[in-house]
């Protein structure tokens, strides 16, 4: 009688289970109506940015890059690329005609203290490796006196533009925490770096990753619009016509357009489908009611959805074939690639989540239908993020008259059906996780129909386009002959 009880006591525990999968399931749904409503939220908010700053809570910072390489750029350039944990250097030489004679890129994970010491540690610390790595350099590049040396600086975190060389730091975001560096222009800070430690070079373009990755499809594609990053954080840039960006008033007459970063990591809307452990997420980190998308859609984030749903689950019921999963508590702990390996882990016994999860959480039993519970759990919070960002670009295109649709602003109706449309999207999310980036393909054709998105190109770029993107952009805000105008 003591084993019968036992038994329908566990399953009633299991039934608390299933009943919080449903919950959760429920509260990711991005039925297509949905989408929608998000694509509208996405293109409204991006005209009230427009319209003034502070405007909306996105930012749509203007970025002064008003023309973008074409492929008719000459010398050599460097770029440097810091928006994570790790951070490029590289060394790009142009032959012109979109020929890249030669590159180097080498990469350096920047040590845990420095993302939350002072500017001058992590500045002193990039110019120093960046000094090593031009010391290293061959014949051809040391002919190049020290004052001619060109840099484009990448710098992936919110920057108020002053120019297409010089910004000043709004927030830190993805886990950086430096107080003395916001309001300060990061370039000033670099070239402060580079002369303490004796390398003479100039900062000469200033941009957000998602510009640099634009700037290198742009070189070899010139119907590119638009770049999206989907990595640690989110964000996405596009070009903009001058007369549609009402808060410059009027300042860039003589450009046609130029390019915007939305920094849509701080979009919000109340059609996004938020659960308690969202919300729960938001409440636990430093950046509260900030940040809201990219909490939702980017690497950094959706291990930890998940985790947390597991913890709740595990409260009701016993996950672990009965042992305590101390780890369980821990945040972030259950990064990104783990969350890959096991969604994609197609044994019939999961063997590959079993191992992953006593890992991680230090338990040592995972019964099979914990397993499958979880990588249910990877596929809700995967799928409700790829179709999120999916709607993202949608609501670009719907911005610019690409949708189909004449667009909130206007767009002229021409031969919409017809323009092709770039759009570089990186980030470890759309290159390394199959799953995220078919669902993320089939969300805008679904959102679009067949053809509109016919001619919506996403081009896949790894993770040194940006860094190379800088240089090219360093060349083209340098370059003798005339850049493509936008
Ligand atoms: C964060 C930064 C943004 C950057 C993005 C991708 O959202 O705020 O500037 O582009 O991450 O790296």
């Amino acid at each position: 009688a003591v084993l019968v009880g036992r038994r329908v006591k566990t399953k009633r525990k299991w039934g608390k289970v299933v009943r919080a999968m449903k919950d959760f399931e429920e509260g990711c749904l991005t039925p297509i109506g949905r989408l929608r409503q998000v694509v509208d939220a996405m293109a409204v908010e991006m005209h009230a940015g427009l319209a003034s700053d502070g405007g909306s809570k996105l930012k749509m910072l203007l970025t002064y890059v008003d023309s973008l390489p074409d492929g008719n750029e000459n010398g050599i350039f460097y770029g440097l690329d810091l928006g994570s944990t790790d951070f490029r250097v590289s060394r790009v030489h142009l032959g012109g005609g979109t020929i890249i004679l030669e590159h180097e890129i080498e990469c350096h994970s920047i040590p845990q203290h420095l993302s939350t010491c002072t500017t001058k540690d992590l500045f002193d610390f990039i110019a120093m490796t960046l000094k090593q790595f031009v010391e290293k350099e061959g014949s051809e590049s040391e002919s190049i006196p020290n004052k001619n040396r060109k840099l484009g600086f990448t710098f992936s975190f919110p920057l108020r533009q002053t120019s297409i060389s010089s910004g000043t730091l709004l927030k830190w975001t993805k886990g950086f925490a430096i107080e003395d560096t916001v309001d300060k222009d990061v370039s000033e800070c670099l070239e402060e770096a580079m002369t303490r430690t004796g390398l003479h070079m100039q900062v000469a373009a200033l941009m957000n990753d998602t510009v640099g990755t634009l700037a290198l499809c742009h070189y070899y594609d010139e119907d590119t619009v638009a770049a999206v990053i989907i990595g640690t954080g989110t964000n996405a840039c596009y070009v903009e016509r001058t007369d549609a960006i009402i808060k410059s008033q009027g300042l860039f007459t003589n450009s046609g357009g130029m390019v915007i970063n939305l920094e849509w990591g701080s979009f919000w809307s109340s059609h996004l489908p938020r659960t308690s452990y969202d919300v729960a997420l938001d409440e636990d980190s430093p950046s509260r009611n900030d940040q809201g998308f990219e909490k939702m859609v980017s690497s950094m984030y959706l291990g930890d959805i998940v985790r947390r749903v597991i913890r709740a689950m595990a409260e009701d019921s016993d996950l672990f074939g009965g042992g305590d999963a101390p780890n369980l508590s821990e945040p972030f702990i259950l990064r990104m690639p783990l969350i890959v390996a096991m969604h994609e882990d197609d044994s019939a016994d999961l063997a590959e989540v079993a191992r992953i999860l006593m890992e991680t959480f230090k338990v040592f039993k995972v019964p099979l239908k914990t397993r499958r519970l979880v990588v249910r759990l990877c596929d809700v919070v995967t799928r409700r993020a790829a179709r999120l960002v999916a709607a993202g670009i949608v609501g670009i295109m719907k911005k610019v008259g690409r949708d189909g649709s004449s667009g909130i602003s206007g767009g002229r109706a021409k031969n919409i059906k017809t323009k092709r449309t770039v759009i570089a999207i990186e980030g470890d999310l759309y290159s390394e996780y199959t799953m995220f980036r078919e669902y993320l393909n089939e969300a805008v054709t679904d959102i679009l129909g067949d053809d509109i998105a016919e001619n919506i190109i996403l081009k896949e770029f790894d993770h040194r386009s940006s860094g190379i993107g800088s240089a090219l952009l360093a060349a083209a805000s340098h370059s003798s002959h005339q850049a493509y105008d936008i």
